[in-house]
């Protein structure tokens, strides 16, 4: 059930890289190397020293999160735990579950945060309210 899902549910997965002299190349497959179909990528980039994103989290959605460029931390928070995950590589991502509350915090400069996800963009799979996400998780 998706108000059971933890931030235990969520974790760093290593993909693939495709290594030669000219460079790497990392491939994502949805249903495949990731536990969902791909409906969605976005991207976000000129993240501003200090700057936050999230704030908020997700009724059905899945997505992978990955560091394409640049390093910055994505706090996980279920209603009862928290932790913290570093993304600073291209060829790991995080997965997160339906159900979370997720922050992203300490971008560095020329980060690029890309997000594959598992549905398109729709407003009412947001939960924008933290009070609200108590009451989604029936704390
Ligand atoms: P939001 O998901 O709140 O950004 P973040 O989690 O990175 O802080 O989205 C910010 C704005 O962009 C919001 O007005 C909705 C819009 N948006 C879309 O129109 N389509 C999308 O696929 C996404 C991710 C956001």
């Amino acid at each position: 059930m998706i108000t059971e899902s933890t931030i235990y549910n969520c974790g760093v997965i290593e993909l693939n890289k495709i290594h030669n002299r000219s460079g790497n190349i990392t491939t994502v497959e949805g249903n495949l190397n990731i536990p969902f179909n791909i409906e969605r990528v976005y991207y976000l980039y000129d993240v501003p020293s200090g700057g936050e994103r999230g704030g908020h989290a997700h009724r059905e959605l899945h997505q992978l999160i990955v560091a394409a460029s640049g390093c910055f931390d994505v706090v996980l928070d279920d209603g009862r735990n928290k932790k913290v995950v570093e993304l600073n590589r291209p060829n790991y991502g995080l997965l997160v579950v339906p159900g979370i509350w997720r922050e992203l915090i300490n971008f560095s400069s020329g980060a690029i945060c890309l997000v594959l996800a598992s549905q398109k963009y729709s407003e009412t799979d947001y939960i924008r309210e933290y009070i609200e996400f108590s009451k989604f998780k029936k704390l």
